[in-house]
């Protein structure tokens, strides 16, 4: 099938995307409808042959989507089940609903810390618990990665929806990010939650253990204003957090799928436990449709599918995210590290090579800035980028409808300019009034656009908590389908922990008080300018 769907590229590839156009059901032919989602994946060069043949790819991820979701342990190299998907099922299934992984009911566990974070969200909103200087103003989150990316992303998204204290996220080890957060709040009506899996990343330790020295300096009994996140009490213990302020969670969420859980925690203090109960019942609908839907209908599968169809049969390395919500601006942060540390593998499941190698490269920027930036790439560049569009019906501004028309307007022609270029012809109608005709040739060139550049849009009604949910679940399973089609396991990450080792064995190097051994000359004169520089 793949050699297949590489031929059949091959042949299609000089094809003009707006001729496909010509079938006058292809707009809704090649779009998706769950909940209130459209995906429109018509503005790509596929056709249904092609994606006919792609959805043969998918034969093994109908088993095992039921394998994980059963909570068996589909992520093999660490022996672990994956189920961020249980943390949502909480809202849909009675209290004596059950999932056992290894003999334990982890849905009991989950709903136990799920109603105690409830109840504490509800103390610190109400003002029924208070910080030694009275009601809790400012929620510091102090994680990085999973344990920031997600909550960090959705407290921004879900802005409008925020009446509790104000969240703010920490997670660079330099020391700019701490101190320029801690500036101006008072450490005694603050909460700091120290969000990490394993409660030994280097960066969130160090930021932590800076945060309690702060609060130290004003506070009788900081540790009673630290909260932990964490699936290692040993290590909570170890840092002196009280067990009651200890909300902890199973190995079986992975970093990256955790905001569902305890790590969305400062989601839950912003928009209270009713706006996060609307977030998960957004991820457990589009858990709904993609167990449910067959593949031709499934939006997660599509979404893969197109990406699959970009990255490896039409050669293009990098995808763009271009929301246009200006709330969803860390969005492509958050999927850069779902995405990449999720495909971004090289071995298989049985240990070798990856056939057909890994996921791609993401990245993007909210729209209309990245038009400002990098669309002149996007639209006139050599290399072919397939951008992802999001846009909401609604913003939320009501007095400002007419900026969100032109937000709107802005998304739409975008994707139509990609999709329908501008020829030689047009560009020399353009300019004949005003110049030469000798200069009509040579300035008309730079005018062109080639276009026949893919790109779909995911269109949503208005950036709720629920439609957050479904984004989020969406592109997990995005993720899943893709990695299941190339072969590789989704949920571990080794290929950070060297860089992590290193940097250990640096940090004494880099205060001056061993050799690191076995570096580079490269390294070592970094190392000699930066000594030459801080004892200058
Ligand atoms: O970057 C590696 C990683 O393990 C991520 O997968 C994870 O989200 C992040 O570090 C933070 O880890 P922790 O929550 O254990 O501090």
């Amino acid at each position: 099938m793949w050699n297949s769907l590489q031929d059949s590229r091959k042949k299609t590839e000089e094809r003009k995307i707006a001729a496909l156009f010509e079938d006058a059901n292809r707009a809704t032919d090649f779009s998706i409808q769950t909940d209130g989602l459209l995906l429109d994946y018509s503005k790509t060069n596929l056709d249904t042959d092609q994606r006919a043949a792609l959805i043969a790819l998918t034969k093994d991820v109908g088993p095992r989507r039921d394998a994980m979701f059963r909570g068996e342990k589909i992520n093999e190299t660490e022996g672990r089940a994956v189920l961020h998907t249980a943390l949502r099922q909480l809202e849909g299934s009675t209290t004596d609903a059950t999932l056992v992984v290894d003999g334990t009911d982890i849905l009991a566990e989950v709903r136990e810390v799920y109603d105690r974070m409830r109840v504490f969200a509800h103390h610190i909103r109400s003002g029924a618990w208070q910080g030694e200087g009275g009601r809790v103003t400012d929620v510091v989150n102090i994680g990085i990665g999973g344990s920031d990316l997600g909550p960090a992303m959705a407290v921004l998204a879900l802005a409008p929806y925020a009446d509790g204290p104000k969240c703010h996220f920490v997670s660079n080890v330099d020391g700019a990010d701490l101190q320029d957060t801690l500036q101006g709040l008072n450490p005694k009506t603050t909460l700091i939650v120290v969000a990490s899996k394993t409660f030994t990343t280097q960066e969130t330790m160090m930021n932590a253990h800076t945060a309690l020295q702060w609060m130290q300096g004003e506070c009788i009994d900081p540790m009673r204003q630290f909260v932990a996140i964490s699936s290692a009490l040993d290590q909570t213990k170890v840092f002196g957090i009280a067990d009651e302020n200890v909300f902890g969670f199973g190995n079986w969420i992975g970093g990256r799928y955790s905001v569902w859980g305890p790590i969305g925690l400062s989601l839950m203090l912003a928009i209270g436990p009713g706006g996060f109960a609307d977030f998960l019942k957004g991820g457990l609908a589009m858990d709904q449709h993609f167990s449910s839907a067959p593949p031709e209908q499934n939006m997660p599968v599509l979404l893969a599918l197109v990406g699959l169809w970009h990255h490896k049969f039409c050669g293009y390395a990098t995808r763009a995210v271009i929301p246009y919500e200006h709330r969803l601006r860390r969005l492509p942060a958050y999927l850069q590290q779902l995405e990449m540390e999720s495909n971004g593998k090289g071995v298989g499941l049985d240990g070798k090579s990856l056939l057909h190698g890994g996921g791609p490269v993401v990245w993007g920027e909210p729209g209309t800035n990245g038009q400002h930036a990098f669309f002149q790439l996007l639209h006139q560049g050599c290399d072919v980028v397939p951008v992802e569009f999001l846009i909401g019906a609604k913003g939320h501004e009501v007095d400002l409808t007419h900026h969100h028309e032109a937000l709107v307007a802005n998304c739409l022609a975008q994707s139509e300019a990609l999709l329908r270029g501008r020829t030689l012809g047009k560009a020399r109608n353009m300019l004949k009034d005003n110049v030469s005709d000798g200069d009509v040739n040579r300035l008309a060139s730079h005018r062109v656009f080639s276009g026949n550049r893919p790109s779909i849009t995911l269109a949503y009604p208005k950036l709720s908590p629920f439609v957050l949910g479904q984004i989020i679940a969406l592109y997990e399973h995005r993720v899943f389908v893709e990695g299941v089609v190339l072969g590789l396991n989704s949920f571990d990450q080794w290929g950070v922990e060297l860089g992590k080792e290193l940097a250990s064995e640096f940090i004494p190097a880099v205060a001056g008080k061993s050799s690191p051994e076995n570096t580079t000359a490269s390294t070592q004169s970094l190392l000699d300018y930066v000594h030459g520089h801080r004892n200058g």
